[in-house]
């Protein structure tokens, strides 16, 4: 069931506690971007595209909670399960930048999410395949594909507050992305072929629900926008031609050709397919 994606803020010791956690979320430049001096095409489009990172955080608080469980059934390393750990609190906080952020533009835009579908489970007969499955899609392909195309935004973006959101948002993510391959690193050895040949089908499906980013109708350079270019930017974002252009880049370099050099692979006729 669909129902509006909204957020709730206890205070007091909860976020006594959080702050305390993670420090500095008061400090950054909040209240200086002035939204009537930017297009309001612009402007709506970068409030519904902080309200989604929003939302996509905040599955990342899921995804990494199941990665967390999942590391805990196949008995991975004590100190890869307290890095992993200290990951939810991040993705709390990256929930908490891009929704103020979105507020600062006038408030979230309308968007529902459905909790039925909203988490990755692990999928496979085994514990082994189940943290294979998991730690692939939600470290070695969700967060290096969003902190490898958030950084093209960040060189992008000219107004101080979202580039200090941002900033504070990779900081996190460089550290998330590296579990996936000390996890890997640690299972290697206990896996066969025929798993390596699941992931890789698992690698296809992942990447083919990011291919419309580069492919879709939303990504051909000359449909016309309403918004300038330059205002897109300032307030944090890329054009969606530009975008797909930096994601399929993104997908080359930061998905397939580490994994491949652990043997997760798709063929090179899927490969063609993919990125064609
Ligand atoms: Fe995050
Ligand atoms: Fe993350």
């Amino acid at each position: 069931m669909k129902v509006p994606f909204e957020l709730e803020w206890m205070g007091g010791a909860p976020e006594h506690h959080f702050r305390a956690a993670r420090p500095g979320t008061d400090d950054l430049p909040w209240g200086t971007l002035d939204p009537s001096r930017y297009a309001p095409a612009a402007v709506e489009f970068a409030r519904g595209s902080w309200t989604e990172v929003a939302m996509n955080e905040y599955r990342a608080v899921a995804s990494f909670s199941e990665v967390l469980r999942a590391l805990v059934d196949v008995k991975a390393p004590l100190d890869l399960l307290g890095m992993t750990s200290d990951f939810l609190a991040d993705e709390c906080s990256h929930v908490e930048l891009a929704s103020r952020m979105a507020m600062e533009l006038g408030g979230a835009a309308p968007r529902t999410i459905d909790f039925d579908r909203f988490t990755t489970k692990g999928r496979g007969a085994t514990a082994l395949q189940r943290a294979n499955d998991l730690v692939l899609r939600v470290a070695c392909i969700a967060e290096a594909f969003s902190g490898g195309t958030a950084s093209v935004s960040l060189a992008a973006t000219t107004h101080p507050l979202p580039r200090a959101i941002y900033e504070s948002i990779l900081r996190d993510e460089a550290r998330h992305r590296r579990v996936g391959g000390r996890y890997f690193e640690w299972a290697f050895s206990k896996i066969d072929d025929a798993e390596r040949a699941r992931l890789g089908a698992i690698l296809l499906q992942g990447l083919r629900g990011l291919a419309p980013f580069w492919k879709g109708p939303a990504a051909r350079a000359d449909t016309p926008r309403p918004w300038p270019e330059d205002e897109l930017h300032a307030l944090g974002w890329l054009g969606p031609a530009r975008f797909g252009t930096v994601a399929k880049e993104v997908v080359v370099r930061d998905i397939l050709d580490p994994l491949s050099t652990i043997g997760i692979a798709i063929s090179e006729s899927d490969r063609a397919e993919l990125l064609g």
